[in-house]
């Protein structure tokens, strides 16, 4: 499991200490008494070494403009510039670092991507050769009910793994599929197929090392379209099929439920993500920037 290391004490919005509050499953903290508009060296190394230790923090409460967003993501690294998914241009008009997931549409046109449809679980832009190393999104409206987004650690799914699986798995590589989006619609530019073995994306090994923690994780991008690179294409599907029994599992996950001014930073290395639908008649606008990741999946 993952190393939490004790911690000093690192003093947040007035002078209170910062506090980090596991979610008691899986992965997953909240800290408390941080404003993220404001935050000195010590702060944020604190916040740091918590999104080591869990993965994926949320700051309840926050209020920060998209310059403001952005100046607290690019604290983390350089920008990855916002996909274009769908049907054209889905950022914030003059920022493309910031790409609004949401259902909203004015005079008929998406202000964003992913509609109001379930976000099966994927890692962001996996098919890349080298994929984000954090997403960070910001809540500024949510449905009453329903849009909740789960994350899953990489790293208790490879434990968990049987030895005879992570035997199976040691070498093996896997095509990330970029022909669709965790919504299920085809990116732009790219001609849609069902091939696994044809369709565009990058290839990974299965089971890398976290750059900075060290630990070992399972690295599955999401399951349409991927393929076990070597195998014959039904050996492919029967071994995923069999990795992704795991994933599914509720004991590997956390469940998060918006509330507006939340903000949530996962490591996209070793964790995936799913969204659940919501009422079409509702609002969802949510923010979110993309740090580069620093060197290809080992
Ligand atoms: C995403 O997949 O990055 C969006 C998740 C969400 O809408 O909660």
């Amino acid at each position: 499991m993952v190393l939490r290391i004790q911690s000093e004490v690192v003093s947040g919005v007035a002078g209170e200490p910062i506090r980090v509050v596991p979610t008691g499953a899986a992965l997953g903290a909240t800290v408390k008494g941080v404003d993220l508009k404001d935050l000195h060296d010590a702060m944020f190394a604190r916040i740091m070494q918590a999104w080591h230790d869990y993965s994926v923090l949320l700051f309840r409460d926050q209020t920060v403009t998209d310059q403001e967003l952005m100046a607290f993501s690019r604290r983390l690294g350089d920008f990855d510039w916002a996909p274009i998914q769908e049907t054209g241009r889905r950022f914030v008009e003059g920022l493309p670092e910031i790409f609004i997931v949401s259902n909203v549409k004015v005079n008929g046109e998406p202000i964003g991507g992913l509609g109001d449809g379930e976000s099966v679980w994927h890692t962001d832009m996996s098919y890349l050769d080298v994929p984000p190393k954090a997403s960070i999104l910001y809540s500024l409206e949510v449905p009453v009910t329903g849009g909740n987004t789960s994350f899953c650690t990489m790293y208790g799914l490879y434990e968990a793994l049987p030895a005879r699986l992570k035997d199976r798995i040691a070498g093996l590589k896997i095509k990330h599929d970029g022909t669709y989006t965790s919504g299920g619609y085809v990116r732009q530019g790219v001609t849609a197929t069902d091939d696994p073995r044809t369709s565009p994306g990058a290839v990974h090994p299965l089971a890398c090392t976290h750059p900075e923690s060290g630990h070992r994780m399972l690295y599955l991008g999401r399951r349409r379209n991927a393929y076990i690179t070597g195998l014959e294409l039904a050996d492919s599907e029967a071994l995923l099929d069999e990795l992704w029994e795991f994933a599914s599992r509720p004991d590997f996950t956390w469940e998060h439920v918006w509330r507006v001014g939340d903000l949530v930073l996962w490591d996209n290395r070793c964790t995936m993500h799913r969204r659940d639908a919501f009422d079409p008649h509702s609002r969802r606008i949510m923010h979110r920037t993309q740090v580069k990741g620093e060197g290809r999946p080992l």
